[in-house]
């Protein structure tokens, strides 16, 4: 029998009205090497990277590898002409059927409603294709279009991990907010 990371394996790529969802791949190197740079972008993830175009292509070839390894690894967010936009993922734990939900976009494509279109077609899978119980993701106190995608995705504040966030930049700390969906709730706003 598949596990649920090969049936979403299978899957892909997703498409949507706007977008294609398909496995990672080397040839992502611009649009991160790109993205490292963007301070929007990198502001809750640690910090702006300086990582090579060597470093960034082996972080990509063990990324890309992972699917032959039968695990759902990071995915490519692209327009429907191909152009690679931003990074998703759904990271599937096999043992309770939960799953966390990631996702990061060159800034010069956020603000269009790209992330939640992209996120409402990974959560349609994981409950209706993939039998998920819960997805669950979270983000920093302050990060307002991360907190605001996942009120849009109909996600509950489920509580906060007060000050266990540090941001380098700005030497502070946040709070963690955790949100989750449940696949009886999915069921009630679909
Ligand atoms: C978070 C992120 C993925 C959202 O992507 P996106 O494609 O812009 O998301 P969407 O366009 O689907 O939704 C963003 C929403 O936030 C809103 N928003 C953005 N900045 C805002 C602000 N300062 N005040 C109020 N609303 C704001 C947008 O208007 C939009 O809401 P709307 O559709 O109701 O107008 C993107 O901003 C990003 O990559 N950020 C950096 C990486 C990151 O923080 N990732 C999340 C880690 S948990």
């Amino acid at each position: 029998m598949k596990t649920k990371n090969e049936i979403f394996i299978d899957l892909l790529p997703l498409k949507t009205k706007r977008l294609i969802i398909r496995k990672v791949s080397t040839d992502d190197v611009d649009l991160m090497l790109k993205m490292d740079k963007q301070e929007n972008t990198q502001k809750y993830l640690g910090g702006v990277k300086r990582k090579t175009f060597e470093e960034r292509i082996a972080f990509l070839e063990k990324k890309a590898s992972k699917f032959n390894e039968g695990y759902a690894s990071q995915l490519t967010v692209c327009l429907s002409d191909g152009t690679p936009i931003g990074f998703t993922g759904l990271s599937i734990h096999e043992n309770d059927s939960n799953a966390e939900i990631s996702y990061l976009f060159d800034s010069d494509y956020t603000g269009k409603g790209y992330c939640t279109e992209s996120s409402k077609e990974l959560i349609r899978v994981g409950f209706e294709e993939l039998k998920l119980h819960k997805i669950y993701g979270d983000t920093i106190d302050g990060n307002i279009s991360s907190i605001k995608v996942f009120e849009k995705l109909g996600f509950t504040l489920e509580g906060t991990r007060r000050e266990s966030a540090y941001l380098k930049e700005e030497d502070t700390y946040k709070d963690f907010l955790d949100y989750g969906l449940l696949d009886k709730e999915f069921k009630i706003k679909s």
